[in-house]
């Protein structure tokens, strides 16, 4: 799909922020550790939640949606992960613990998603190696074998997919599991939330070490999807780009804080536990040096969004990007293409800010898509986003929300 953008107009009104893509992957990939029923209300309806709605009933869930409100039950009748929908999506990386759990082993083609960086696997391997499961490294795909036992565990890095992966490991495994160096992303916090509604021990939720006692299998809930941090941040920053003001609703500004604090709180923002509002009349001198980092820090699902908003200044910014080596260049390029001022070294960006033009422009993954449609609206003239689908994965509607706030967006 292309995003034909004609920049300049200001954004006013008010959006809904919807449930989190990976809150929803990792939530959805958890109910393979029941066999009864779980009920997932504010399940976004985007491309990477039905791929892994297929996946679950690829492994023998049966899976059934209305609107928002995903179930899903039964047992898994085989632990085959299907290789040409698993390579869709990043987030078939967090079926591997819970299959193990329930089918004693599994063979997980390496997953795909946005080609941000090399994503490794070494920590969930790693992990489960050190919890006594037998992992034979294929190249193209992991196969795990055997049960998970009681241990005392270190990340070597709070990754957010090994974290989950291990906490479905040790909750369904058999013993006393102390996972230290965990990830603290309100995501980990909701799968571990909804696992102790399912029956699971877990003491230290939401602490970067848990304490876990493995219970075999656990029972059924319902659980509502936290709102996505990450669309809330798409959405401000749009109306940072082209002016004008915004109250967002059903989002959680202490989820997005980092980014607030950075970008937000150089225009009138106010909050509440639930609902932010933003007014920008004027773009600022530049946003500092904004490095991303593992959650409280600021987040590299927003680092794209702060590229785009960074070359719109009136100043400097530098961006670091430490998670993804592969998440600044293609970006940098594009904006380059629309006039951005910018150059790159190594991990770092150096921005400064100026105006922009309409230009023809591609997204190579799906926050950079939409971090390019952001660029868009605070330039001047018609920007072409080429989208190879990236932006339908993550986000729902996102032309017509911000049509629907003033925006001029065509997609064709
Ligand atoms: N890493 C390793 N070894 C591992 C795992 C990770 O070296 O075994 C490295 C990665 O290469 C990367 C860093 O650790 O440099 C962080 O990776 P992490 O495992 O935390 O990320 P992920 O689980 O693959 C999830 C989200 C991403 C988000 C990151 C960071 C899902 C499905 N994906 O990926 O979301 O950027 O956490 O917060 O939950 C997106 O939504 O657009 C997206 C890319």
């Amino acid at each position: 799909m292309d995003y034909i953008v004609n920049g300049g107009k200001k954004l006013c009104g008010s959006l809904d922020v919807y449930g989190a893509k990976n809150c929803a992957l990792t939530l959805l990939a958890a109910t393979i550790l029941t066999d009864e029923e779980v009920v997932l209300t504010n399940c976004p309806q985007i491309v990477d939640v039905d791929n892994m709605l297929l996946l679950l009933s690829a492994v023998g869930k049966r899976v059934r949606r209305v609107g928002n409100v995903v179930s899903v039950r039964g047992a898994p009748t085989t632990a085959e992960v299907p290789r040409d929908i698993a390579c869709l999506l990043r987030g078939s990386a967090l079926l591997l613990a819970p299959c193990l759990a329930r089918c004693g082993a599994v063979t997980l083609p390496l997953p795909g998603g946005c080609a941000i960086g090399a994503r490794p696997m070494d920590i969930h391997v790693d992990g489960l190696r050190a919890m006594g499961v037998d992992v034979v490294d294929n190249g193209d795909s992991l196969r795990c074998v055997g049960k998970s036992h009681g241990t005392n565990y270190s990340l070597r890095f709070a990754s957010v997919g090994a974290t989950e992966n291990l906490i479905c490991a040790a909750a369904s495994g058999v013993g006393e599991f102390v996972l230290s160096n965990c990830a603290l992303e309100p995501e980990i916090v909701a799968l571990t939330q909804m696992l102790v509604q399912m029956g699971a021990h877990i003491d230290g939720v939401g602490r970067s070490t848990l304490h876990i006692v493995g219970c075999g299998k656990l029972h059924g809930t319902e659980f509502h999807v936290i709102p996505d941090r990450i669309v809330a941040a798409t959405y401000l920053s749009s109306v940072i780009a082209s002016g004008g003001e915004l109250i967002l609703r059903n989002c959680v500004p202490s989820h997005f804080a980092a980014f607030a604090q950075s970008v937000c709180d150089n225009f009138t923002f106010r909050h509440t536990q639930t609902e932010a509002y933003i007014r920008v009349k004027r773009q600022p001198r530049g946003y500092g040096h904004i490095v991303t980092a593992p959650y409280p820090a600021f987040h590299t699902d927003m680092q794209s969004q702060v590229l785009s908003l960074a070359a719109l200044s009136r100043g400097r910014t530098y961006v670091t990007e430490r998670l993804f080596e592969n998440r600044l260049r293609h970006n940098c390029q594009m904006l380059q293409r629309m006039g951005a001022e910018i150059s790159l070294l190594g991990d770092t960006a150096r921005v400064d800010g100026r105006r922009l033009y309409g230009a023809e422009v591609t997204s190579a993954d799906l926050r950079g898509g939409a971090a390019l449609v952001v660029a868009a609206l605070g330039a001047e003239g018609t920007t072409v986003v080429h989208d190879e689908g990236h932006i339908s994965r993550g986000y729902v509607g996102f032309a017509d929300a911000l049509c629907s706030v003033g925006a001029d967006i065509h997609t064709s």
